[in-house]
């Protein structure tokens, strides 16, 4: 069999992107353009930002045939990012992507784009049925394959690990993301001097907002070094609790990490310790995984293509409708 060429288009926020992919697993292009807010009051407002990605999509989608030197006949099916996401970014890439399935006549293929940037880590790492944690800004799960569908096993009550650095980075006066800066701090501290915090695990899930408050309290009164090695750890400690449980029940081999904070090295380093100890393979992917871009929905959108739909058609226009509150746990993953 030839190669299968799926075209995918991700606008969930901030970015609007067009990655090509092939079922050799090898990424064409992937153009992106990213959407900034200027001033810093304000925070995101979503029909500026789908403003944005309506006016860039044009160039982008140009870009990513041109960079991979392809015509859009060349390519075998249109995917887009169909959810979770904010409602008026999700119809930019739907209506891109019924435009040129219905005029072009290719399967169009709606994709979730939490489980994109799952999929895409196994596709790149060539690891097979990992436990995943997804640790980004807000989020942070415990995830595994079971029966077909991908489970949320644990999960934080309150906010993510990468919101819980930034709020205490910006406590401490330094710049956002804080994430990385205070994940430097730990690295660069050889002396690793521990401060009693407060640990929260519920069952499976995880708590740091008491950790949150228990520390900024204690800015001023610690050595800051010491404060941020001690925060740091105690919430990894957290991570790292429920990832060994969920290990030992699901007798998962292999860790793949996501999201922004699987940069981080302290992380890492306690993750290496935890998996040597369990006989599993860390995994933790390059940039492109993590980072919102196309290439991510044109993965997941040829693999359900492939395997789903025996590369026989797609959707149904009809089921096209965008999903923002599409769950990780909705999508049957037939591979
Ligand atoms: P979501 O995708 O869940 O909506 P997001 O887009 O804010 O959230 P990402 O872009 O995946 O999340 O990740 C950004 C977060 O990762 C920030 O909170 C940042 O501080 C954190 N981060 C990035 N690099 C590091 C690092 N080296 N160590 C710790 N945290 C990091
Ligand atoms: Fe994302």
């Amino acid at each position: 069999m030839g190669k299968t060429i799926c075209l995918g288009i991700e606008s969930t926020a901030h970015t609007f992107g067009v990655g090509i992919i092939d079922s050799k697993g090898s990424i064409l292009s992937n153009p992106k353009s990213q959407y900034t807010v200027i001033g810093k009051a304000e925070g995101l407002r979503p029909f500026d930002v789908s403003m944005h990605h309506y006016n860039v999509a044009l160039d982008i989608l140009k870009q990513a045939l041109g960079q991979a030197k392809l015509k859009i006949n060349d390519i075998d099916v249109i995917a887009f990012s169909q959810g979770p996401g904010l409602a008026p970014c999700l119809t930019v890439s739907a209506t891109v992507a019924r435009a040129l399935a219905e005029k072009y006549k290719k399967p169009i293929i709606g994709v979730n784009h939490c489980v994109s940037h799952i999929e895409l880590g196994k596709t790149i790492l060539k690891c097979k049925d990992p436990l995943v944690i997804y640790t980004s800004g807000a989020n942070t799960q415990i995830i595994a394959k079971d029966s077909g569908y991908y489970k949320i096993l644990g999960e934080t009550l309150d906010i993510g690990i990468g919101n819980l650095f930034d709020s205490f980075a910006r406590d401490l006066g330094y710049g956002f993301p804080g994430g990385p800066i205070l994940d430097k701090i730990y690295m660069d501290n050889k002396k690793r001097h521990y401060i009693d915090l407060p640990y929260s695990v519920k069952g499976m899930d995880l708590a740091f907002s008491g950790l949150l408050t228990a520390t900024k309290k204690k800015i001023g009164k610690e050595k800051t070094e010491d404060l941020i090695y001690s925060f740091m750890h105690t919430a990894y400690a957290m991570l790292l609790e429920v990832t060994d449980r969920a290990l030992s029940y699901t007798k998962k081999k292999e860790v793949l990490v996501i999201g922004g904070v699987a940069a981080s090295r302290a992380l890492k380093e306690m993750l290496e310790k935890l998996c040597s100890q369990s006989n599993a393979t860390l995994y933790i992917p390059p940039e492109i995984v993590c980072l919102d871009n196309g290439a991510l929905i044109a993965d997941l959108g040829l693999k359900h293509y492939i395997y789903s739909y025996g590369r026989k058609g797609g959707m149904r226009l009809c089921d096209t409708k965008i999903n923002p509150k599409f769950r990780t746990d909705q999508v049957k993953i037939d591979w």
